[in-house]
């Protein structure tokens, strides 16, 4: 009896043993590693961290909603076609080269490569996939607050804000059929028209707080030689394996491409056989990390510009949980206030507005945050890092910032629960906790940040960041001094 079961135990050992090595293998899954390529329904899965999200109490009850979306998946963008295409032109180069040798590691599809968007002449639209994407999501945000989206279409109960780029304002169209599908006359589908609003492109503080911001630009402008520097290692070195295991001469320059191409196939074509293959596991790790990288100093952490300029955003946002308390405590008739303000824009507002709000960090950092001092690079893999730009801002990647109503609460009657891609995250700001005293949240996330000005940061003269707290200061006593005219010539000026 005994010896049949000892080998029943080995063998049930032997077969998880098995169980975990295949796993391990079958888990490196290139498509979640694609950094901003990354799709929504992959993002959404990956679940790193064994974040708890707290039991909200049954008798806290939302009351009003802001949604912060990215669009959704797009097509290549212009200057991302011209790069394929000349990739294509250089393959046919690297190929011939090879052409005497009787080389069998070069890969069939290699071979003749053309661009699948040969002959695609614009770019950057929203595709299929990504309609699909803020559509669904608009019809698990009504499930998910039924609470919320059960008045009548208003167009001030629900106001819905998009960006003058087109892939945004669509972003915002597929969101809302999903969000109020079977609510209207149209079709089989009983859609309902809605208005989505935008701001001029070249005044859209709120949403495109990066395109307005001149001193923005000029950092921008002059970081992105050192960010080159910064990937160019590991392109060399990566470029230095392929040459070996596939024997054609590709450059640093050729792996950049070629990532790119991976990225798109990956995304766009579900194809992970070609380009992506080309590459290892870990190549594919530190390639997404340079992305990452770029990322983080551009449009992250990597520099406290790139997300105070975001502070018009933020404070509408504080402003509408306001107004929401406020018209609940007036005891104004529900259908007369607003319950949601839903924006779509893009990675540049969502990733800024993730470091605003100060997710994607641990603890010490929050606070190296609020001291103003610049945190460490993301560190290069196998060790691993917060900040995953396939988590922060996929394809439509969203933060929806939910107001709740706890009337029973002593402590607080009014709290703020995040959540990052419909999931409950942690604000290191508030404890690590999701569910945050509106007072905490409005105290110790917000205020920090909202003593910068919009246009004191961005204007040109204030180059100097030194400068920047007097000019804020003068900025602030002009707007106290004229307080509409001030607000209006800033306007202007943009
Ligand atoms: C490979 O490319 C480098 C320049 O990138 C060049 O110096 C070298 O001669 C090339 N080697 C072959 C075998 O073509
Ligand atoms: C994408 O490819 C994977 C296999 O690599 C497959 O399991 C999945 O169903 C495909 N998805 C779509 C939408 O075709
Ligand atoms: C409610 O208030 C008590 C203290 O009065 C506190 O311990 C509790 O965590 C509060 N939170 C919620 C969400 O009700």
């Amino acid at each position: 009896m005994a010896a049949p079961r000892r080998i029943v135990l080995l063998l049930l050992l032997l077969f998880s043993v098995v169980a975990v090595v295949s796993n391990a293998e079958e888990t490196f899954d290139v498509r979640r590693h694609l950094s901003t390529a990354t799709r929504y329904h992959i993002a959404k899965d990956i679940s790193e961290n064994s974040f708890v999200p707290s039991n909200v109490p049954d008798q806290c009850k939302p009351i009003h909603l802001n949604l912060l979306a990215r669009h959704g998946t797009r097509a290549p963008t212009k200057k991302k076609l011209k790069e394929l295409e000349a990739l294509a032109t250089r393959l046919k180069v690297l190929l011939e080269n090879v052409k005497e040798q009787k080389s069998t590691v070069v890969p069939a599809w290699l071979r003749g490569w053309k661009s699948p968007w040969t002959g695609k002449h614009k770019g950057g639209e929203l595709i299929s996939e990504g309609e699909n994407e803020l559509y669904e999501l608009g019809i698990r945000t009504r499930e998910k607050f039924p609470e919320l989206f059960s008045e009548d279409y208003h167009p001030d109960i629900y106001p819905i804000k998009a960006t003058q780029i087109s892939r945004a304002s669509a972003s915002a169209v597929a969101f809302g059929m999903g969000l109020f599908s079977n609510r209207g006359n149209l079709g089989p589908g009983r859609h309902r028209a809605f208005a989505v609003t935008s701001e001029s492109r070249a005044s859209d503080i709120m949403l495109r707080f990066h395109d307005c911001c001149q001193n923005y630009k000029a950092f921008r402008k002059s970081q992105e030689p050192s960010v080159d520097k910064l990937k160019e290692p590991v392109l060399n070195e990566i470029s230095q394996e392929l040459v070996t295991r596939w024997g054609l001469n590709f450059t640093g320059q050729d792996i950049s491409s070629l990532w790119l191409l991976c990225k798109q196939e990956a995304a766009l074509l579900n194809t992970t056989d070609q380009a992506c293959a080309l590459f290892t596991p870990s190549e594919v790790s530190l390639l997404e990390w340079t992305d990452d990288l770029e990322v983080f100093i551009l449009k992250g952490y990597g520099n406290s510009l790139n997300y105070h300029m975001g502070v018009p955003l933020l404070e509408d946002i504080i402003q509408s949980m306001e107004q929401a308390i406020k018209a609940r405590e007036d005891g104004l008739v529900p259908g007369s206030y607003e319950l949601a303000r839903l924006r779509f824009a893009h990675a540049e507002t969502l990733l800024p507005f993730s470091c605003l709000i100060g997710l994607f960090l641990d603890g010490a950092e929050f606070e190296q945050i609020l001291r103003e001092q610049p945190l460490q690079l993301p560190p290069k893999p196998p060790q691993k890092r917060i900040w995953r730009a396939s988590m922060v801002a996929p394809f439509a990647g969203n933060n929806m910032l939910v107001l709740y109503s706890c009337p029973a609460n002593k402590s607080s009657k009014y709290y703020v629960q995040v959540l990052h891609n419909e999931r409950p995250i942690s604000i290191p700001g508030c404890g690590n906790s999701d569910f945050c005293p509106l007072e905490v949240f409005k105290e110790k996330i917000a205020a920090p940040h909202l003593k910068h000005n919009y246009h004191a940061l961005c204007s040109i003269e204030s180059d100097q960041s030194e400068q920047v707290a007097p000019i804020s200061k003068f900025w602030q006593i002009l707007s106290w001094i004229f307080p509409a005219d001030a607000t209006q010539s800033q306007k202007a000026e943009l």
